[in-house]
């Protein structure tokens, strides 16, 4: 039987204004990395596309580097044909600045200097291209989560989402544990506990394995 090839994104865009200043999040790839150990070990294809993490790529694993919004867009999207499941753990920046300077702009200047647009949604973006593909993406909230997170599967065409409360203590961004809800298209909700980011993972991959192939 042919390998699933798997895409997962990680940690958190950056998005520069001039050489030395970008806006951000404090994603640190911990969950997306944690899943695309996971699913290494199920032995699919693995494709991890990194932004800014804080923890190492893991070994058996196709590491792919992007820093902005775009980059990211651009090597998901080259290899999203060729894909039979995307998961976007990534906290892709919201905003970004309109123009980005070549040149470090002086502190006096930078209320008037800096302009923010929004950054292209990336699964948005290919759930419109989706031919086979599963998507899965991740919402993460500080509250209404399981509606912010079904209005989110919606609207950006999801398979299945995974839902989980970042106003918790010690879960969710920078932590090593997370509490997850897995919602899916139809409104079934399976919930996964409080854990591990990498027991979490391993659970996850191994329900959608089950789910769709
Ligand atoms: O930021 P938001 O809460 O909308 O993120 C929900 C899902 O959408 C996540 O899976 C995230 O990776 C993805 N996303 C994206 N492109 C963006 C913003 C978010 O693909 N510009």
């Amino acid at each position: 039987m042919e390998k699933i090839k798997c895409l997962i994104t990680a940690g958190a865009t950056r998005e520069f204004f001039d050489p030395v200043r970008f806006i951000s999040n404090p994603s640190t790839g911990k969950m997306g990395i944690s899943i695309a150990k996971a699913c290494r070990d199920l032995g699919w294809q693995t494709t991890l596309v990194l932004g800014a993490v804080q923890a190492p790529a893991p070994e058996g694993v196709e590491a792919v580097w992007a820093v902005s919004a775009d980059d990211m867009l651009r090597e998901t999207s080259k290899r999203f044909d060729d894909t039979d499941i995307l998961i976007m753990t990534a906290a892709v920046s919201d905003m970004r600045p309109k123009k980005k300077f070549s040149h470090k702009v002086k502190k006096e200047d930078l209320n008037m200097a800096v302009e923010f647009e929004p950054t292209p949604d990336i699964l948005k973006t290919l759930s419109a291209r989706k031919k086979s593909q599963i998507l899965i993406g991740f919402a993460a909230e500080t509250n209404d989560v399981i509606s912010y997170a079904k209005k989110k599967l919606g609207q950006k065409n999801l398979d299945a989402i995974a839902a989980n409360n970042v106003s918790k203590p010690d879960a969710g961004f920078a932590s090593d544990f997370n509490e997850i809800s897995l919602i899916f298209k139809g409104g079934e909700i399976l919930n996964l506990g409080r854990g591990t980011k990498d027991e979490l993972a391993k659970n996850l991959a191994k329900i959608l394995q089950k789910r769709f192939f």
